[in-house]
C-alpha cells in the first residue's frame, strides 16, 4: 500500500508511553511537518510549544484532573454510555498510579496554539504532526481534555497565551505497545451527485 495511505490507516491514538525522552531532532522534524499544513491565506497562524519540564507537566495535570473527575462523574449520572466510552478509551483502570487520564504520562505535551478563528488550520497541522510522528515510530493522541487549562493564570503565563488564543494539545512519545486496539470506524457516508 502507498505509505501515506498506510500511515493514515494504521495511526492510532496512543495512551501508554515509555518514559524515554524523544530526541529533539525528531520532535523538530514532526513540528516541521505540522508547519507544512495548509492554512487559510497561507497565514500559517500557529505556534508550537513543547513541554518536557516535569514541573510544568505536573501543574498541567493538577489543573485538569479535578475538572476531568467532575466531568466524568457528571457523565456517569447523565450519559452513562458516553461515560463508558471515555473510561474504555482511556483504559482508566489500566493506568499506572498516579493515574493520568489526561496526558497519559507522555514524555512530551505539545501545544499547537493560535487565535480561535484559526481552529481549522490548527487541526490540519495537528493531523500532519500525528501522521508524521507515526511514520517515525512515535505515538500520539490529541487530548481535548488537556485544553482545560486556559483559565489558569500561571499556565496562561507559561504558555504566553494571548486573549482569544486556543490551545490544541497532543501527547507524544514512544509507544509502550505495538498495536493499540483499533476502534470501530464507521463506513463513510457518501453521496455522489
Ligand atoms: C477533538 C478530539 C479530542 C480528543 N480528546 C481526547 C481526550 O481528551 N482523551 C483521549 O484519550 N483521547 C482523545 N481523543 C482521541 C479520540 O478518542 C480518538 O481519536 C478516537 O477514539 C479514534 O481513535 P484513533 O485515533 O485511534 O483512530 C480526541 C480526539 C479528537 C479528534
Amino acid at each position: 500500500m502507498n505509505t501515506v495511505l498506510e500511515a493514515i490507516k494504521k495511526r492510532r491514538s496512543v495512551r501508554f508511553f515509555h518514559s524515554k525522552p524523544v530526541e529533539r531532532d525528531i520532535v523538530t522534524a514532526i513540528i516541521e511537518a505540522g508547519n507544512q499544513a495548509p492554512s487559510a491565506g497561507n497565514l500559517q497562524p500557529w505556534r508550537f510549544i513543547i513541554v518536557e519540564d516535569e514541573k510544568i507537566k505536573k501543574l498541567l495535570l493538577e489543573v485538569t484532573l479535578s475538572k476531568w473527575h467532575k466531568i466524568v462523574d457528571y457523565l456517569k449520572n447523565t450519559r452513562p454510555e458516553y461515560y463508558k466510552e471515555i473510561m474504555f478509551e482511556s483504559r482508566y483502570s489500566e493506568l499506572e498510579e498516579p493515574k493520568d487520564p489526561i496526558y497519559f504520562h507522555a514524555p512530551i505535551i505539545l501545544f499547537v496554539i493560535a487565535h480561535r478563528r484559526h481552529a481549522v488550520d490548527c487541526a490540519l497541522a495537528c493531523q500532519n504532526i500525528m501522521l508524521s510522528a507515526y511514520s517515525l515510530g512515535l505515538g500520539t493522541c490529541y487530548v481535548g481534555f488537556g485544553a482545560m487549562v486556559t483559565d489558569n493564570t500561571e499556565i496562561r503565563k507559561i504558555l504566553e497565551l494571548k486573549d482569544d488564543e486556543q490551545i490544541h494539545p497532543i501527547v507524544l512519545g514512544y509507544p509502550k505497545e505495538d498495536l493499540p486496539r483499533r476502534p470501530p470506524k464507521k463506513k463513510p457516508q457518501i453521496r455522489w451527485i
